[in-house]
């Protein structure tokens, strides 16, 4: 049990708690995602000295040095002092350089990159709207650094989701948002030569779609396999430009898969198989030794598809996951 001083009060945890989960209980609102210290939307500022290793080794160390931490997996008995956050530390204020409807559900924004900004594609950024700081959402990087200006990410609409849809229905060129980051290693890590598996649902092709981008721009010769899947048409939004690539890349090959009841609707010029993506790609790759295998998307579908693609002879080691889950309310 610790106590966490905020605001002028004083808060509790319960044993085995953490500290975000015991301000949350107590209903104190602190930004979060994924709980699992990856996406980094929930740091807090202290000046507690011993705080447990785990929850500041996961920041740059310019963070932490400034005493910033991650209270989703600080579990203490330690009175912990929490400083109000300085968002001039954290965050950049960009503009919208460029803003694609894909359709009624799915927009790409592109954000212009601040100087000095340095990310490596698939990466994930945290976005708050200004004066909105306690709605932070992360995002996957699907733009490449050597060759966009900007950096572009991708925005599905979520059933009851404020965030993902005010960036749907508001969001203009011009207008002004915050960005954090780059955080995390889903990064394209592979050997020029070495045979790619890219399986991916709905938006989770944004960051795989940066991936394949890196690829190219370090002239990788190897096959590059994509399974794009979704239960519904408007999750397929980048069908297009990915059969661009395969159009213009001798080695990319693409399978769109539909799994929901509008796979019913597929007409043969579709290019669309009826099934889930993981399954599909399973029945077609049969050598996946031989494979780097990058998985992003639904979060059972990643977890599910690693065992099963480790079960059918995959090294595990050469299996790479976006963990990213959002466990907001
Ligand atoms: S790192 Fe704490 S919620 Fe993601």
């Amino acid at each position: 049990m610790s106590n966490i001083h905020i605001e002028g009060k004083q808060y509790t945890s319960l044993d085995n708690e953490s500290v975000l989960d015991a301000l949350l209980r107590q209903g104190v609102n602190v930004p979060h995602s994924c709980k699992s210290g990856n996406c980094l939307t929930c740091m807090l500022k202290t000046d507690s000295l011993d705080l447990p290793e785990n929850c500041i080794s996961k920041l740059p160390s310019n963070l932490h040095q400034q005493g910033y931490f991650l209270p989703c997996i600080c579990i203490t008995n330690t009175t912990i002092n929490i400083l109000p956050n300085n968002n001039n530390e954290l965050f950049y204020s960009v503009r919208v350089v460029e803003y694609i409807k894909y359709n009624q559900d799915v927009c790409c924004i592109r954000l212009e990159r601040p100087e000095g900004f340095a990310y490596k594609t698939g990466q994930i950024i945290n976005i708050a709207i200004p004066n909105e700081n306690r709605l932070i959402r992360s995002y996957s990087i699907a733009s490449q650094p050597q060759r966009d200006a900007y950096i572009e990410v991708h925005v599905r609409r979520k059933l009851g989701g404020a965030f993902s849809n005010w960036l749907n229905d508001n969001l203009k060129i011009g207008d002004t948002l915050k960005i954090q980051g780059p955080q995390g290693n889903f990064i394209y890590s592979s050997p020029p030569q070495r045979k790619l598996l890219l399986i991916g649902t709905g938006t989770g092709i944004s960051p795989l779609y940066g991936i394949i981008s890196e690829a190219l721009y370090c002239n990788h010769t190897g096959e590059i396999h994509i399974f794009y899947g979704s239960h519904n048409h408007t999750g397929l939004y980048l069908q297009q430009k990915l059969q661009s690539l395969v159009d213009e890349n001798a080695n990319i090959y693409l399978t769109c898969t539909l799994s929901g009841k509008d796979k019913q609707t597929i007409q043969e010029e579709d290019k669309i198989t009826p099934g889930r993506a993981n399954d599909i790609a399973l029945k077609t790759i049969k050598d996946l030794n031989q494979f780097d295998i990058y998985l992003c998307g639904n979060p059972g579908m990643v977890k599910a598809t690693q065992m099963q693609t480790y079960l059918a002879g995959a090294l595990m080691s050469q299996i790479f996951i976006d963990a990213f889950e959002y466990k907001g309310t």
